[in-house]
């Protein structure tokens, strides 16, 4: 019985160890051999209990074997398969977020602050959303002002030309009020440079509530501008959206002390970086939304301009070339 509690008890990791364990028992000149050949010898009343015992050790013994012998074979091809499993693992690489990445999370993480969500919608559009219910109706000349890719003429289906659709999506599904910015890319015909590309980003704002003013408008992007740019001074130019009314560009100053560093801004110190205004009555209308309870603001900006100019990057092309040496060193930005 003594036996059967060591054969239980045995372990090893070693094809040699596990035979001379096998020989020890099992073999010719075995212990169990030993047994069995003591039968004869013990008195007839104890045969039965010795007999069940050293066949019970038989057992084990045979189990025993089997166990360790299929335990070793399977670590051994598992081995050939995979090399030494207890190797320390190879070091895995980080990678870098996009600028474009890297900027848009930032504009979304000023806003978010002030209770803006975020919206997206398709890049393929249709002729409403993109151009209609945001008062350009057919033949409208503002129209000329976005060189439009088309996908099918007729209905008209485009590949949208700014994140203006986004709003008219937003406004046609949500009751005011409401706090929405849409980021996501835009396509327009143009000749590809290292200042603009046929495809860019935008990061749409809309604002939409009982007696929201021009001045919440401004309040609003000069605290966007300061959480982006640091410090910073902005002034609004009268311009003309279809879509805003009044509507104005919107250009920030680089200080004194950054203004040989960002050549960007071809030493003038004031760069525009979007485009804004009222939200056109007729928009509100196109959306069900009544323009005498309710008015709003909307902006649109380009996130790759932003990105260049905060990275210092001196061509658009860049951003979408691929390049690994380039987004490497984007590394230790989040
Ligand atoms: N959609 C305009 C553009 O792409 C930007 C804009 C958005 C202007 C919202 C005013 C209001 O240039």
């Amino acid at each position: 019985k003594e036996q059967i509690a060591e054969v239980s008890s045995f372990t090893t990791d070693n094809l040699d160890a596990v035979e001379a364990f096998r020989i020890k028992y099992l073999g010719k000149k075995g212990v169990l051999n030993d047994f069995f050949a003591e039968f004869k010898n013990v008195p007839n009343e104890q045969k039965k209990e010795f007999g069940q015992t050293i066949n019970q050790l038989k057992q084990a013994a045979t189990e025993k074997v089997e166990l360790l012998k299929q335990a070793l074979e399977q670590n051994a091809s598992e081995e050939k398969l995979f090399g030494d499993l207890t190797r320390p693992g190879n070091p895995t690489e980080l990678g870098a977020r996009h600028p474009i990445s890297i900027v848009k999370n930032k504009i979304i993480d000023i806003f978010s602050r002030i209770g803006f969500n975020v919206s997206e919608g398709p890049e393929i559009e249709d002729d409403w959303h993109n151009f209609t219910a945001l008062n350009l109706p057919e033949y409208h000349p503002a129209r000329d002002m976005q060189d439009t890719f088309f996908v099918q003429t007729n209905p008209d289906i485009l590949l949208r030309t700014h994140t203006s659709s986004v709003q008219v999506r937003y406004m046609e599904n949500n009751k005011p009020p409401i706090r929405t910015i849409s980021p996501g890319r835009v396509y327009r015909n143009e000749a590809i440079s290292a200042r603009s590309h046929c495809f860019f980003h935008q990061v749409e704002g809309l604002y939409i509530d009982k007696d929201v003013s021009f001045a919440d408008l401004k309040q609003t992007l000069q605290y966007f501008t300061t959480e982006l740019f640091g410090k910073s001074k902005i002034r609004l130019r009268p311009s003309y959206f279809p879509f805003t009314e009044p509507s104005a560009e919107v250009d920030v100053y680089w200080g004194l002390e950054t203004e040989t560093d960002y050549k960007m801004t071809k030493g003038t110190g004031w760069l525009e970086i979007m485009g804004c205004g009222m939200v056109d009555p007729n928009v509100l209308k196109n959306c069900n939304i009544d323009p005498e309870i309710y008015s709003g603001f909307a902006f649109g900006m380009g996130i790759d301009r932003i990105a260049l100019l905060l990275h210092q990057i001196s061509d658009i092309r860049l951003l979408s070339e691929n390049d690994i040496r380039f987004l490497e060193q984007f590394k230790s930005s989040l």
